[in-house]
């Protein structure tokens, strides 16, 4: 199969957060399963040099965007079996920033958007499927629709949309759309691409795509309601046969302490004795006590309201009040900074705030800290507490999203669990159970140690996921019996605007398109994600341990 990602940042190469970890590395894991698989990504200025230097300039053609005509180059570079594609152009890339501050992302995505699609036949390239991420790409499907429709190398392109965060939608005035991308009044109505008076990016990504997905499959319900909606909950109802919750997966050859060379000394869960050093090592490191027996509870992540940590702030002083050291580590909103560095000063000694994007440190935190507290308002995903988990660190969240997917609550009763959760979104609530996590650690080693157990041994590689993705794939392909029709409900294709894209110079000679893998023909698999229960009882063997990919037990479930 013949697959394209099409995204606004990818690990190694650019990133501001999960999508970055999500594309790079489900990209590589569908291509070792045979498949040619190609990202394209915008080529700013902060890539580091070490990858500029290999990219190959592969084509460069001109991009009408309304009256203008903007240089595009395509810059090319192989690694780990993926090719990846950076689209060129300094104006709107080059800049030391991914997002922006230039009040001009509608122009710098549109332009992507347009870019990508005239891009295909000049590198060349016809994807069997277009797998678009999150907003800045979400046009993608929408012009596919309705201004590529009946062109031969774009009719038998089908489009998966993935949606990272429901929260970041790309909303725009729809004269400076238009403007852009000649698109007529017709498809700005309310089944489209309108939004309050404004035009959507993710909406029309939602609207447009064959088939739309999220990174869980909690998500994927949860959105469908209006508290977590945010006001698409609607469209998303209506859309809800062509959407799924997949759940991300790690890089987990990057996240192994058995491996790790950004920690102090390595461990594997027969040997937690490594992780006690990276301990010590750490406090010494963040200027902590050196205390082994203090729980450290860390929170690493982007420091915004997303994330609850208005639940920390409400009850920091409760939290501080038990004999533990806190550790965050992240970049965000003022508050949280004020907060964390009010917290550092108040408690010397105990608390370490760190207000930066580093990943080194991020490996260092996982393996010396004891507890991973991540409070989620809302979490698509989340990543951390699978690295966490894997780290031995326990995580203690709210059942939310990913959250609710990947941690399960400690069941004294029936044994079950690899962490522990609340559901309120309430302070006291959190304050609680992060105390019932503390109770279990001073107090019940034993059960620590399985907890440690069932977070190292579980699985969360991509392989699982992968699958559900090349399953959904095939289910949109032409030759996939009965199931090569386009989304019934989504709006028919008009064809009234047609660019051609041309080439300026095919500079270098393009290569020959590969020949398509063939694609291995299986029974088509049930599209829902739905996780078997992954929990095992303390009894069980840690060799079997869990891989908490399961929806967990409803908010009424007897926490104890
Ligand atoms: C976003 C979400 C996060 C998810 C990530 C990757 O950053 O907030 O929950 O894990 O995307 O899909």
């Amino acid at each position: 199969m013949k697959i394209l990602f099409t995204a606004s940042e990818c690990v190694p190469f650019c990133k501001t957060g999960g999508l970055a970890d999500v594309v790079g590395s489900l990209a590589p894991a569908l291509a070792e399963q045979g498949h040619d698989v190609r990202v394209i990504l915008p080529k700013y200025s902060m890539i580091p040099a070490e990858y500029e230097h290999k990219m190959v300039h592969t084509v460069d053609f001109e991009v009408a965007l309304g009256w203008r005509r903007q240089y595009c180059g395509i810059e090319q570079l192989e690694r780990g079996g993926v090719t990846y594609y950076f689209l060129d152009n300094r104006y709107y890339f080059g800049r030391d920033y991914i997002y922006g501050v230039g009040g001009d992302e509608h122009e710098r995505f549109a332009f992507f958007c347009r870019g990508v699609l005239n891009a295909l036949p000049l590198i060349p390239f016809t994807p069997d499927i277009i797998h678009a991420h999150d907003w800045q790409t979400g046009m993608i499907p929408a012009l596919l629709r309705i201004q590529y429709a009946g062109l031969p190398r774009y009719d038998s392109i089908r489009t998966v949309f993935t949606i990272h965060n429901l929260q970041y939608q790309g909303i725009f005035g729809i004269k400076d759309v238009q403007d852009m991308l000649g698109l007529s009044n017709a498809v700005f109505t309310d089944d489209k691409l309108e939004y309050f008076g404004n035009v959507n990016f993710l909406k029309a990504g939602i609207v447009y795509a064959n088939e739309v997905t999220t990174v869980s499959p909690s998500y994927a319900e949860e959105i469908q309601t209006a508290y977590y909606g945010e006001r698409l909950d609607g469209l998303l109802r209506a859309r809800h046969n062509h959407l799924s919750g997949i759940l991300n997966g790690l890089d987990v050859r990057e996240f192994d302490p058995a491996t790790d060379k950004r920690i102090k000394a390595t461990y594997t869960v027969n040997d937690l004795s490594g992780k006690a050093e990276n301990k010590r090592a750490l406090q010494e490191e963040l200027g902590l006590q050196v205390r082994p027996d203090v729980p450290i509870v860390a929170l690493i992540g982007r420091l915004n309201s997303q994330k609850g940590l208005d639940l920390v702030d409400y009850v920091i002083a409760d939290i501080m009040r038990e004999d533990i050291q806190l550790v965050c580590l992240g970049l965000g909103e003022s508050r949280y900074v004020n907060l964390f560095s009010w917290a550092e000063q108040n408690y010397p000694g105990r608390v370490s705030a760190n207000f930066v994007m580093d990943n080194n440190l991020a490996h260092r935190i996982y393996a010396g800290a004891d507890i991973f507290l991540m409070p989620s308002a809302f979490e698509p995903c989340g990543l951390s507490q699978m690295i966490a988990l894997r780290y031995g660190t326990v995580p203690v969240v709210r059942e939310t999203g990913g959250l609710r997917d990947t941690v399960l609550s400690y069941n004294e009763y029936s044994g079950e669990g690899n962490g522990f959760s609340f559901f309120n979104y309430n302070a006291h609530d959190m304050l609680h159970v992060l105390q019932r996590a503390l109770h279990f650690y001073r107090e019940r080693q034993d059960i620590w140690k399985v907890l440690q157990h069932r977070g190292m041994t579980a699985d969360y590689s991509w392989l699982h996921s992968s699958r559900i993705y090349l399953d959904l794939y095939k289910k949109l392909l032409p030759l996939h019996l009965g199931e090569g029709k386009p989304a019934a409900n989504a709006p028919k294709a008009e064809t009234t605007e047609k660019p051609a894209p041309k080439a300026r110079k095919p500079a270098a000679k393009p290569k020959a398109e590969k020949a398509p893998v063939a694609v291995a023909e299986e029974a088509p698999k049930p599209k829902r994600t739905r996780a078997k229960a992954g929990a095992v009882k303390a009894e069980d063997k840690p060799a079997k341990a869990p891989r908490a990919r399961k929806a967990a037990p409803k908010a009424e479930k007897p926490e104890e």
